[in-house]
């Protein structure tokens, strides 16, 4: 598939990555493609054939499935400038956490209880199918995680029970991860502060391997 990726930071280029090693194409969007880690990105990538970038508004054209990895206090300018209108009836995978990195130390979220990122997307993009996945995990780990107890566990959530289930076979379960839905988006309310666990751990320890599983019987 063509996968279109607005935001050219380490979870946007990590997911090229990781998608172009599953065959498909990718187009990372920037407002800047000289960019040293755009550019290293192109010339490093094992399938340059595959691999392009272009503006906002050119990959958000390109992707029939669009991953929006920006800056939570950029992103609402990021979606304007990809044009809404591009994005209308495709499935939009959102990576964000709304992080307020306003006070010293570990970030807090600038929403939640009554709403979230995730639902903040997708009134925004409201002809688009918004899935709110790899929220939950340090970049690092995104692409072919190994952990104990593989494979970790990517809760994911959203309206569309479609485009959860092509997100999860296209993307997600290639990618290394045991895929679970729980339910529409306004469960975002519960990934994004699971993310802050992940963060909260990541500044105690220093380290950025641990993931999350859901243990069965
Ligand atoms: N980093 C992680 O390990 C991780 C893990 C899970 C989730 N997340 C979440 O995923 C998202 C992306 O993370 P990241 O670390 O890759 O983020 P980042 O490097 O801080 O930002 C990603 C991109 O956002 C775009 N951006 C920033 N300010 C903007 C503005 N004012 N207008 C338009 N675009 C703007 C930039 O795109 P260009 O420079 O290409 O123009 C930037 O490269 C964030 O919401 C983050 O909380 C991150």
């Amino acid at each position: 598939m063509k996968i279109g990726i607005i935001g050219s930071g380490d979870v946007g280029l990590r997911l090229g990555s990781g998608c172009l090693d599953l065959g498909h194409h990718v187009m990372i969007g920037t407002r800047n493609s000289e960019k040293k880690e755009v550019q290293e990105w192109l010339q490093n990538s094992k399938h340059r054939e595959r691999a392009f970038i272009g503006t906002f508004a050119e990959s958000s054209a390109f992707g029939e499935i669009i991953i929006l990895s920006t800056l939570w206090s950029g992103t609402e300018n990021a979606i304007n400038l990809a044009l809404p209108s591009n994005f209308k009836d495709k499935i939009v995978i959102d990576t964000t956490n709304p992080l307020d990195f306003s006070n010293q130390g570990s970030p807090k979220l600038a929403v939640g209880f009554d709403t979230s990122a995730g639902e903040i997307i997708q009134s925004i993009l409201d002809n688009s199918l918004v899935v709110k996945a790899f929220n939950i995990i340090g970049n690092q780990h995104m692409v072919k995680p190994s952990f104990q107890c593989n494979p970790p566990t990517m809760f994911i959530c959203g309206n569309s029970e479609e485009a959860k289930k092509i997100v999860a076979e296209k993307i997600i379960t290639p990618l290394g991860w045991e895929s679970i839905d729980i339910g529409k988006m306004d469960k975002s309310r519960l990934l994004e502060p699971l993310a802050m666990i992940w963060i909260e751990y990541y500044f105690k320890t220093g380290k950025g391997d641990h993931a999350f599983k859901l243990l069965k019987k």
